[in-house]
């Protein structure tokens, strides 16, 4: 994997690593969204455990891990088009647990277009805009800034079968925006695009979610995709939170296990404690438990990534083992 620009100097390059604190510590406060204690289980499948989550105004938290984990369940869960078996959701200091999907005030894009074909663009984008709150002119007018917005300004009279797939997701992205949304969510948007656009789009996505300071949640498998355009990340593993913190520390500290071998590329290492501060390193790959103090005898894995390996020729100190 290639490690985002972003993060590469993160350890080194204060002015980056400021920059993305001050944004983080000025949203601290508000909360847009939390999600308390969600479960969910469909028969004989727990897909969702003890879920919590907070979502302050203005950020993009990404829902990372691998598939089946769990992340469309509870994007659909926070949408209300499914009903958790336990926990809440609250927006804005509202319980909306119980509340139908089109009273949540939730704008959302799935993976695959779902843009009405027989409509043109002008009236995919308009779909949602209730007549008692939009006259003709007002709506007129609401499609002409989302599709400036979206970079697209000419093609309302279009219909859906005349545009890239691209086009498609900008489109679907600024129908999800027309009723100026509390939260916005996004389900995999760009999985179905090739690489290149894929890219493009992602950073599209983040400068207009930047630009309307809208609370968002991105749902991926995409690791560099996560790593790239999130406030935080929701690392997710087989129905449960493994962590969920900022991009750095998700890439330089992880928390768990999963998150280290899933996130980037590390190496493990089983080793044996041989004396203070000592280890010994074998060939079998032993799992152990996260340990802060290191005892004589305990055994447990060291994991490094590959950019903090140096080889050393035949240093004397380290024929017998390895000083950390
Ligand atoms: N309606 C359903 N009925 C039964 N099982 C489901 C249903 N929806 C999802 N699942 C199962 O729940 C798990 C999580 O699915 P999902 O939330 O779609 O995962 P992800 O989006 O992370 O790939 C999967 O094992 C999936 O097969
Ligand atoms: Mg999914």
């Amino acid at each position: 994997m290639n490690i985002p620009s972003a993060l590469q100097q993160a350890n080194s390059d204060h002015r980056t690593l400021a920059r993305s604190l001050r944004s983080y510590s000025q949203q601290q406060h508000q909360r847009v969204l939390e999600i308390v204690d969600i479960q969910k289980a469909y028969p004989n499948k727990q897909v969702l455990e003890h879920i919590n989550l907070d979502l302050r105004a203005g950020e993009l938290i990404s829902f990372l891990g691998p598939s089946g984990c769990g992340k469309t369940t509870l994007l659909r869960i926070i949408a209300g088009l499914e009903q958790p078996d336990y926990g809440k959701i609250i927006k804005k200091g509202q319980d909306i647990t119980r509340l139908k999907p089109a009273k949540r005030q939730c704008g959302v894009v799935f993976q695959n277009y779902a843009l009405f074909p027989n409509l043109s663009i002008a009236e995919n984008i308009a779909f949602g805009l209730h007549p008692k709150q939009y006259s003709k002119q007002a709506k007129v007018d609401r499609i002409a800034e989302l599709l400036d917005l979206i970079e697209l300004p000419d093609i309302a009279a279009r219909y859906p079968y005349q545009l890239s797939g691209g086009q498609q997701q900008r489109v679907a992205l600024a129908r999800a925006l027309a009723i100026q949304p509390d939260i916005l969510l996004l389900d995999e948007p760009l999985s179905a695009l090739d690489a290149v656009v894929r890219v493009k789009l992602r950073q599209n996505i983040r400068l207009i979610q930047r630009q309307l300071n809208i609370a968002t949640i991105l749902v991926t498998h995409d690791q560099e995709e996560a790593l790239s355009v999130s406030d935080r990340i929701a690392v997710m593993y087989a129905g449960k939170i493994e962590q969920l913190d900022t991009p750095h520390n998700i890439y330089y500290a992880p928390q768990t296990r999963f998150v280290a071998a899933f996130i980037g590329n590390m190496n493990f290492l089983a080793g044996r404690v041989t004396g203070n501060q000592q280890l010994q390193l074998i060939h079998s790959a032993t799992e152990v438990q996260r340990t802060h103090r290191l005892e004589k005898d305990e055994w447990f894995e060291i994991g490094f990534r590959p950019e903090n390996a140096c080889l050393i020729l035949d240093p004397p100190q380290q024929q017998q083992g390895l000083m950390i």
